[in-house]
């Protein structure tokens, strides 16, 4: 589940999970970053506003060490025991954070990347769509923002620029849901969605 700071991804994780526990399946729900202990060690690390130092280099390679950690220790043994497995946020908020927002290119992100994951692929990646204002606007109203949230409007105009155009690029691997839609609204697309790509 892929998309810019407050567009309502994790609503829409817990609502997917409790539709396909209903059906049977085993769910597991794995954060980024973060996920495992020491992937949320690297989180505190990130995110962190005091290290306003970081090299976007650096910011690249720990999330993708986050990551690493948790496909080895979370996400391919819960494949291996046939659970399905949900992931807030995967290697593609690498590519449009790290490769669009600070320009690193979205191939030098795959690459790095590729050490991390393996031969662990996403099936499906939902994107919610929202502009940059609205979700910027939406998490102020909830927390301190952490050092990506402080990132100028600029950024985060790139990152949704980002993420459209990969949607736009691979429409088979990326689907893009209206996020401004009503919660129930978004749920039934998502499933019919996932219905369609699993279940028929
Ligand atoms: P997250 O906790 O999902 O934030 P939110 O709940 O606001 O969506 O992610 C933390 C921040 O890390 C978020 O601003 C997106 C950013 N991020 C990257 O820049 N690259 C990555 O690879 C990942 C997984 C997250």
């Amino acid at each position: 589940m892929e998309g810019p700071d407050g567009s309502g991804k994790t609503t829409q994780i817990e609502l997917l999970e409790t539709y396909l526990e209903n059906k049977g399946y085993d769910i597991v729900i794995a954060r980024e970053p973060g996920g495992t202990v020491i992937g949320e060690a690297v989180r505190e690390i990130i995110l962190n506003p005091e290290y306003q130092e970081m090299s976007h280099m650096t910011e690249l390679l720990l999330y993708a060490a986050a990551r690493a950690q948790l496909v080895n220790q979370v996400i391919r043994p819960a494949l291996a025991e046939g659970k399905a497995v949900i992931c807030d946020r995967f290697v593609e908020s690498s590519a449009v954070y790290q490769g669009i927002g600070r320009g690193l290119g979205v191939d030098t992100v795959y690459e790095v990347n590729n050490y991390a994951l393996g031969d662990v692929k996403p099936q499906l990646t939902i994107f919610m769509d929202l502009d940059a204002e609205d979700g910027i606007r939406r998490k102020k109203d909830q927390a301190e923002l952490d050092r990506m949230e402080l990132e100028d409007m600029s950024f985060h105009k790139r990152v949704v620029e980002g993420y459209r155009h990969l949607a736009q690029l691979y429409p088979e691997r990326i689907v893009p849901i209206d996020a401004t839609l009503p919660i129930d609204t978004i749920h039934s697309m998502l499933v019919k969605e996932v219905e369609r790509r699993f279940f028929s």
